[in-house]
């Protein structure tokens, strides 16, 4: 656990789906992953002034090597703030614990201001769909316990890498969180959870639920298009995401896409 005190509004930085490779040259759907995130982390050292924290969102590899690992510290690095990463379906947390020994980049519970940002593991061995272990809710359950009871913590806001709330297209329908009433039924117990921020569908998504802000945000690399039936690609340019949280629990959220890049992602492809 890690506690810290800066300005308010604190400034966060979301990038996920990285999808990187042990090799360089790796593609996913004929984007070099590398090349696209380097892209997005020019345009963050092009457009941001400061930042406080970077919350990364999963899928940080494509093939969970220590190599693609080490590629998203190293790009990462470049842009001087600590960050916390979590698994997504495509990682392996073990490799993960493992690059990022002697480091707090697994840490699941941060404490900034007077805010607590809680980081959730929500993979399932081996699939694509997403689902909180047991040990997993309970530390949801009693984090959520400690902030309630806490004069210094208002609002929280939890990190995971499935889409707890059902995905906008019709092939998307079974690879969320599969117990998302266990998570909302936990989540709805704490009156200071304030936000909700995630991954895995590639897209750009701000809403409510259950008076909830809810933030997911576009890959690094390839894009997913809403509402479509089947397996679309969207052409939008791939981004990441500003969040500034106040001291009242107020957020202001804006997605920025990478300009001045060339976007080649294989647009007949029918899955990845
Ligand atoms: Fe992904």
């Amino acid at each position: 656990m890690t506690s810290l005190t800066t300005r308010h509004p604190i400034r966060l930085l979301q990038i996920t789906d990285t999808h990187l490779y042990g090799s360089s040259s790796g593609k996913l759907l004929e984007i070099n992953t590398q090349d696209s995130m380097d892209h997005v982390v020019k345009s963050v050292q092009k457009n941001e002034e400061q930042i406080d924290f970077i919350l990364a969102t999963g899928d940080i590899a494509q093939d969970a090597s220590l190599e693609a690992y080490n590629n998203f510290m190293e790009a990462i690095g470049k842009l001087g703030a600590p960050f916390r990463w979590i698994p997504g379906n495509h990682d392996n947390p073990d490799v993960m614990a493992e690059a990022a020994y002697d480091t707090n980049a697994c840490e699941k519970l941060l404490y900034i201001n007077n805010w607590q940002i809680l980081f959730l593991d929500t993979t399932v061995e081996g699939r694509v769909h997403g689902r909180l272990a047991r040990k997993e809710l309970d530390f949801l359950s009693e984090s959520l316990a400690a902030a309630e009871a806490s004069k210094e913590v208002n609002h929280c806001l939890i990190c995971l890498h499935h889409n707890p709330i059902k995905g906008n297209a019709d092939w998307m329908k079974d690879i969320g969180l599969h117990n998302r009433l266990e998570f909302f039924e936990i989540v709805k117990q704490n009156s200071k959870v304030a936000c909700i921020v995630y991954g895995h569908v590639h897209q750009e998504l701000d809403f409510q639920y259950e008076g909830i802000r809810c933030l997911c945000t576009p890959s690094t690399c390839v894009q997913f298009k809403p509402n479509a039936t089947n397996f679309t690609l969207d052409e939008l340019n791939p981004g990441y995401r500003t969040i500034q949280l106040y001291e009242d629990g107020s957020i202001d959220s804006e997605v920025i896409r990478v300009s001045g890049y060339t976007y080649e992602a294989d647009l007949n492809s029918d899955g990845y």
